[in-house]
């Protein structure tokens, strides 16, 4: 017996691709399932003009194989000297697609990103007024706050009076990992939506903790305690439309995870769409996986339905995919969601 379910094809509206050889091995995974993806500019040194922007879109297009067709959604990194105008110049050639702010020293990659708030507001009014969305890394970095309140208070802290003083700023919060999250999104119809994660909708910070520490479980912002899961699993499968798919796949080399000291991010682009789809099946919304994987994020961002589809297929025996990928001399560990999966994609 198999069950199969069409849908729009769909897009990944926060994608980690990277450069050089990771790129390589890491962008065919994506582009096999997804039309479009939201391509972050994390890297070092992070994409910050629209010339980068432009040469970075050529190195992913060059690493695209033959036969395979794939939209990467380039974004500008907020750096506290970044200049309106050349912002705006991207925007308006549709070049980029949003700009991503990190507060400095919050994830991955973040060293550059904005300490003092009040100096990227010029920018932010800039962004109001073309239209240009602001995709939020929506953690607080305060050495006082603990790592799993940071979000929370980062809400209250930042992004309320950011928006405040903003008004017509349209807002991704990026993977949202708590109730906060989603009750902040669901209290605030304009403007404002948000992405979730694979793994935040099926783990909780006991999956990566209890027994031994799981380093490929650890990303940023950290899974948190189960009540979150679920209310991010209710605001996913609910058909809201604030709510759409990020996957946040973020590939480092293995041996960058399993160090003393690892890396946050897990690659999950090989099997995202296998995983979502037994993720809504269990919690019975297979009706809502579309709106999520594929109809949400072009509503939001102001962009066309793929017009082509994929057929996601559940038969009797796992699926199984590769444990790792080979990515020059290193390689990629692949995330296993520590269940079998029944759900393939055609
Ligand atoms: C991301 C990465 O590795 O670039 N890591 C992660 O844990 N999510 C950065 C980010 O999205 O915060
Ligand atoms: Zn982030
Ligand atoms: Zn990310």
């Amino acid at each position: 017996m198999s069950t199969t379910l069409t849908i729009a094809r769909p897009d990944d509206w926060h994608l980690h691709l990277r450069d050089s050889a990771i790129l390589q091995t890491v962008l065919p995974e994506t582009a096999r399932h997804f039309a479009r993806a939201i391509v972050m500019p994390n890297l070092v040194p992070p994409v910050v003009t629209g010339a980068q922007a432009a040469a970075y879109r050529e190195r992913i297009m060059a690493a695209l194989p033959e036969g395979m067709t794939f939209q990467p959604l380039m974004t500008l990194y907020l750096t506290e000297d970044t200049d309106p105008e050349d912002l705006a110049a991207a925007h308006a050639s549709g070049l980029i697609t949003s700009v991503k702010l990190y507060p400095a020293g919050a994830t991955t990659n973040s060293s550059s990103g904005v300490t003092n708030f009040d100096k990227v507001r010029p920018v932010l009014e800039k962004m109001a007024e073309i239209g240009c969305p602001l995709c939020v890394h929506g953690e607080v970095t305060d050495r006082e706050i603990d790592i799993f309140d940071r979000e929370a208070v980062f809400i209250d802290r930042v992004l309320d009076p950011i928006r405040k003083a903003t008004p017509g700023l349209r807002v991704v919060m990026e993977h949202i990992t708590t109730k906060n999250g989603a009750d902040y999104v669901l209290a605030n119809d304009k403007d404002l939506g948000a992405t979730i994660t694979v793994q935040h909708l099926i783990l909780d910070r006991n999956d990566m903790l209890v027994g031994g520490m799981r380093p490929h479980y650890y990303c940023l912002p950290i899974l948190k305690r189960r009540e979150h899961r679920e209310a991010l699993l209710a605001a996913a499968t609910s058909g809201d439309t604030r709510f759409f798919l990020g996957t946040d796949s973020a590939p480092h080399p293995t041996h960058a995870k399993e160090a003393e000291c690892c890396a946050a991010g897990c690659f999950t682009a090989p099997n995202a769409l296998s995983i979502l789809a037994q993720t809504f099946e269990q919690a019975g919304a297979l009706d809502k996986l579309e709106g999520f994987t594929s109809l949400h994020g072009p509503a939001f961002y102001g962009l066309p339905v793929n017009t082509d589809t994929i057929t996601l297929t559940k038969g009797d025996t796992e699926v199984t995919y590769p444990n790792a990928l080979q990515a020059g001399e290193h390689t990629v560990t692949v995330f296993d969601p520590g269940f079998p999966l029944y759900w393939s994609v055609g």
